[in-house]
């Protein structure tokens, strides 16, 4: 079997059952996609009970898990406070499973062009979607984490309905509240969004994307609007 690198001895392809600690992640999940509150909103409600039926599939189907080689970005020197924050919150749970499975994500940035200075203070890591690490065509499950004092600027996502989870830290959407551990941000298809972070705390945030499976095959990340850059 091919391997990852030489310094990790993780699989490159794998089974679902043979890395339980994946499986207990996605449990975790599943779990906060079950319990945590729609507040009322249909749509909501709508939305966590399609990434519950859509992540029951993809567990029940014992999926490839397919990893890429380790990668770090620079935001990454903010994890382990963001980790040691949100163990203290009411979603332990899952940074304790995030925990487990660290040394094997893979930290991108995703888009061609980052505004000036983002690179520094954002990435993110997707566990589960078309490309894995666990393959799955009818959903996207990853994390993003941000730096403090962090401005990730304007997008949409066009046929995508997107949900964020705060896990540790704090954010505000369009200037629209505050976010705090446990809070669920939902953005469906379109929605232009733009997110702040706290001054002083990292921000990890778990997120699920639904659609259907050309538009998961290819988002298209780019921002709404780009500054030119200074010539
Ligand atoms: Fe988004």
């Amino acid at each position: 079997m091919q391997e990852a690198s030489d310094s990790d001895p993780t699989p490159a392809v794998t089974r679902l059952r043979e890395q339980p600690d994946w499986g207990y992640l996605f449990r975790e999940f599943y779990e906060m996609y079950r319990h945590s509150s729609a507040g009322g909103s249909t749509k909501i409600r709508s939305h966590q009970r399609t990434v519950r039926e859509t992540l029951s599939k993809v567990l029940d189907s014992d999926p490839p898990l397919q990893f890429e080689k380790p990668d770090h970005k620079p935001v990454c020197a903010h994890l382990k406070r963001a980790l040691d924050e949100g163990r203290l919150e009411r979603t332990a749970t899952v940074i304790r499973a995030i925990e487990s499975v660290q040394h094997q994500l893979s930290w991108r940035f995703g888009y061609e062009k980052l505004p000036r200075g983002l690179s520094q203070k954002y990435a993110y890591a997707e566990l589960m979607g078309p490309t894995g690490p666990a393959v799955s065509d009818g959903l996207i499950l990853g994390l993003v984490l941000f730096a403090p004092k962090c401005t990730y600027p304007a997008h949409s996502h066009d046929g995508i309905t997107e949900s964020y989870f705060c896990l540790s830290g704090s954010v505000s959407e369009n200037d629209d509240g505050v976010f705090a551990p446990g809070s669920l941000i939902f953005n469906p298809p379109g929605r232009n969004h733009r997110i702040t972070t706290g001054e002083h705390e990292p921000s990890l945030l778990a997120y699920a994307w639904t659609g259907s499976k050309e538009r998961l095959a290819e988002p298209g990340m780019k921002f709404s609007r780009l500054k030119k850059p200074k010539t």
